[in-house]
C-alpha cells in the first residue's frame, strides 16, 4: 500500500522529538532520525530514484524498505560536498508500493548528532530517465564497457543459439567496486555489444562474485533441457558456491533454492565448470584462493560435488591469491596432439606487478591435473599476457567450431579504481582465440590472437607500404584521425643487421609509447612511462616486456589502438601485451627506427576503424 507523504507528516507531528527534515526534490522526502540515520521516502511514479555519489567518500548503507519490509541493502558512496555523478535505483518493480530508503551514514561523516550534513540530500531526485550517453574521453570505441558503473571480471560467458553472452562483475551503484552483481551484455559478432538488465543480483546469501555458465543439454540438473546453468560464488560472511539457471536464453536467471551447493571451511571462489564428455561428468575447478591452489570436483548434476584433487601448492607463481580458474583442452601446433590448459589468475604477483594470468599446460584425466615440466623436472611459470592490464581472463563455454575464445578484464587491481574515468570504470580486452604451440625450448605455450570477427572493424587503409629500409633516423607514419585516432596497425619487420627496432606512437603533446624489439633477446618491450596521464597511481608508469619467440628473426606485430588501451600481438599472438594508456591527445604518429644497422619494414598496413 502506498501512504502519501501528508499522512506521514501527520504521524510525525505526534512524536516528542520530531525528526529534522531536509530540503528535497519533488517526490522525495528526507527525514533525519538521529545519529547518522536518515529516511528517504519516495512518493513518485517515476522510473528511477537518482542517488548522488562522491567517490572520495565512504559507503553509506542504504536499506531499501518496501511496504515496511527490507527488500535489499546496497552500499553507495553518497555525495557529501560535491556530486561526482548520480546512480539510478530502479523503482519500476515497486510501482504502487511504498518505497523508503533507511540510510546509515558513517560516524566520520559528521561531528554533530544528526545526519543533516552527511549527504547531499537535495540531490536525491526522481526521474523517468537515466542518461547513459557517453561523457568520457577515455571510453574505448571498440572494446566492451559497461553502460555506466564499475566492472571487473568477465563471468559466465556462454555461447548459445548464435549469441555470445558476456556477464561481468558490476556495481550498478557506483564506479568503484561494490554490490557485486552479474551485469549482462550480448553480441552476435563479438564486436557490437547490447546491454541488458542485470542477470544475477545480490541475495540473502551474499553478493554475486565470479563464476561460469554452461548449457545443460541433457537436463542433468533438472532445470530444463538446454537450460543455461550458472555457478557463482555467493560472497557473504563466507564464500560459498551457488547455482542459478536460465530457460530464456540467458536473459533472466532463477536462483536455485538449494544453494549453496558447495561449501568449504576456507576461502574458495570463482567456480569454473564444464561437461567433460570423456568422463561423462560435470567437472569443476575452484580457486582455493589463499592456499594458492585449484581444487577439482566432479558431479553428475551440478548439485552434489565430490572433491577429486588439488593442484598448485608450491607450484608456479605463489605470491598472490589464486582466482578465476579455467580448464580446457586444445590441439598443440594445430596437430592431433592435445594438451590441457589450466588458467590461474593471480593477484598480486604478476610479472610487472599486480594482477596477471598464469597458466599451466599438462594432462587431466578427469580427476587430477598433472602439469608439464621443463628439462630440469620443474613446473615452469607461464604467463598468457605480459602487459599489466589483462586479468581474470576466462573462456566461453560451448563456443562454436571448437573455438576457445576468451576475454579478460582490461585493468589491474593495483589501480583499477583510480583510472581517470568516472561514468564507468574498466573495459574488457578484445576477445581472443587461444591456441597452443611448441617453442624451441621444447615447452608448450599458449598464444592468443584477436578473434577474426574483429576484422569487420577495418575502415580505410590509410598506410600500405612495403620494402622500406629504416635507420636510426626513423620513418614516421601518420595515424588515422577519425574517431580519435583509433586504429589497427599490422607490420612485419626484418631486423637485418640491426640490434633493436623501435616503434613509437606519439602525439603532439610529446606523449608517447615506445616499443623496442630487442633482436638478440627476442623480446618486445612496452614503455608507457610517458604515455599521457600516469600519476593517478605510482604503479601505473611501467615498462613491460614479452618474449616473442621470433628467435631474432622477423617480427610480425599487430597493434590495436583504442582511446585508452593498446594491445600488442607479436608473432601470431605468441607474445602479447595489453596495456592501458591515457594520452591527453590521441596518438597521431608511428615512428619506426632501427639501431646498430638498417632494418627493413617488409610491409606495414594501418587501418582506421569503423565504430
Ligand atoms: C578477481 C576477483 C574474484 C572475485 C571477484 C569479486 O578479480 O577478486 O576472485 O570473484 O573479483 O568481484
Amino acid at each position: 500500500m502506498k501512504i502519501p507523504f501528508k499522512k506521514t507528516f501527520a504521524l510525525m507531528t505526534l512524536a516528542l522529538s520530531p525528526a529534522i527534515y531536509s530540503i528535497a526534490a519533488d517526490g522525495v522526502k528526507v527525514e533525519h532520525l538521529g545519529t547518522n540515520n536518515t529516511l528517504v521516502r519516495v512518493d513518485s511514479d517515476a522510473r528511477y530514484l537518482l542517488m548522488p555519489v562522491q567517490e572520495a567518500y565512504d559507503d553509506a548503507t542504504v536499506n531499501v524498505v518496501v511496504d515496511g519490509k527490507l527488500e535489499r541493502t546496497i552500499y553507495v558512496r553518497l555525495a557529501k560536498s560535491k556530486v561526482d555523478y548520480q546512480v539510478p535505483f530502479d523503482l519500476s518493480p515497486y510501482k504502487g508500493h511504498d518505497v523508503m530508503l533507511n540510510i546509515v551514514t558513517s560516524q566520520n561523516r559528521s561531528t554533530v548528532r544528526e545526519a543533516k550534513e552527511d549527504a547531499c540530500w537535495k540531490n536525491f531526485e526522481t526521474s523517468d530517465t537515466f542518461d547513459t550517453t557517453n561523457r568520457e574521453k577515455y571510453r574505448p570505441a571498440f572494446h566492451h564497457t559497461p553502460l555506466y558503473g564499475w566492472m571487473n571480471d568477465p563471468n559466465g560467458m556462454v555461447y548459445k543459439d548464435g549469441t555470445w553472452h558476456l556477464y561481468y562483475q558490476q556495481n550498478p551503484y557506483g564506479s568503484k567496486w561494490q554490490n557485486m552483481t552479474w551485469g549482462h551484455s550480448s553480441s552476435t559478432d563479438l564486436v557490437n555489444w547490447t546491454h541488458h538488465p542485470a542477470a544475477i543480483e545480490p541475495n540473502g546469501l551474499g553478493s554475486v562474485f565470479s563464476g561460469s555458465a554452461a548449457i545443460d543439454s541433457s537436463n542433468s540438473a533438472g532445470f530444463g533441457n538446454d537450460a543455461i546453468v550458472a555457478m557463482y560464488t555467493s560472497a557473504g560472511v563466507s564464500q560459498i558456491q551457488s547455482l542459478a539457471w536460465s530457460t530464456d536464453g540467458g536473459m533472466t536467471f532463477n536462483i536455485y533454492p538449494g544453494n549453496p551447493v558447495l561449501t568449504l571451511e576456507s576461502e574458495a571462489r570463482d567456480p569454473n565448470f564444464f561437461w567433460n564428455p570423456e568422463t561423462k561428468t560435470w567437472t569443476l575447478v575452484l580457486a582455493h584462493a589463499l592456499d594458492h591452489e585449484m581444487l577439482f570436483f566432479t558431479s553428475p548434476d551440478m548439485k552434489e560435488w565430490t572433491l577429486q584433487s588439488a593442484f598448485g601448492n608450491g607450484e608456479g607463481a605463489q605470491d598472490g591469491v589464486w582466482e578465476c580458474p579455467d580448464l580446457f583442452k586444445l590441439p598443440v601446433d594445430g596437430s592431433g596432439k592435445e594438451k590441457w590448459v589450466l588458467l590461474c589468475n593471480i593477484n598480486p604477483g604478476g610479472p610487472f606487478g599486480g594482477s596477471a594470468i598464469q597458466y599451466f599446460t599438462g594432462d587431466f584425466d578427469g580427476k587430477t591435473f598433472k602439469a608439464d615440466t621443463d628439462a630440469s623436472g620443474k613446473i615452469p611459470t607461464k604467463w598468457l599476457d605480459y602487459g599489466k592490464d589483462n586479468y581474470a581472463l576466462v573462456s566461453w563455454s560451448d563456443a562454436p567450431d571448437g573455438r576457445r575464445t576468451a576475454i579478460g578484464w582490461m585493468s589491474n587491481w593495483q589501480y583499477a579504481a583510480e583510472v581517470p574515468t568516472s561514468q564507468f570504470r574498466s573495459a574488457n580486452t578484445l576477445p581472443r582465440e587461444l591456441s597452443l604451440f611448441t617453442a624451441p625450448d621444447g615447452q608448450i605455450y599458449a598464444a592468443s590472437t584477436p578473434s577474426p570477427e574483429l576484422e569487420v572493424l577495418r575502415g580505410k587503409l590509410t598506410v600500405n607500404e612495403s620494402g622500406r629500409s629504416v635507420t636510426a633516423k626513423g620513418r614516421t607514419y601518420q595515424l588515422p584521425q577519425a574517431n580519435d585516432g583509433i586504429c589497427e596497425i599490422s607490420l612485419n619487420v626484418d631486423p637485418q643487421k640491426s640490434s633493436k627496432v623501435t616503434f613509437s606512437l606519439a602525439n603532439t603533446a610529446g606523449e608517447h609509447v615506445t616499443m623496442d624489439y630487442d633482436v638478440k633477446a627476442g623480446t618486445l618491450s612496452f614503455d608507457r612511462r610517458e604515455s599521457g596521464l600516469t600519476d593517478f597511481s605510482q604503479d601505473f608508469p611501467a615498462v613491460t616486456v614479452t618474449p616473442t619467440f621470433t628467435d631474432g628473426g622477423d617480427l610480425e606485430l599487430r597493434l590495436f589502438v583504442d582511446r585508452s588501451s593498446i594491445e600488442a600481438f607479436a608473432n601470431g599472438g605468441k607474445g602479447v601485451m595489453t596495456n592501458l594508456v591515457f594520452p591527453t591527445l590521441p596518438y597521431s604518429t608511428l615512428t619506426v627506427s632501427a639501431e646498430g644497422g638498417k632494418a627493413k619494414i617488409k610491409n606495414i598496413r594501418i587501418h582506421s576503424l569503423n565504430v
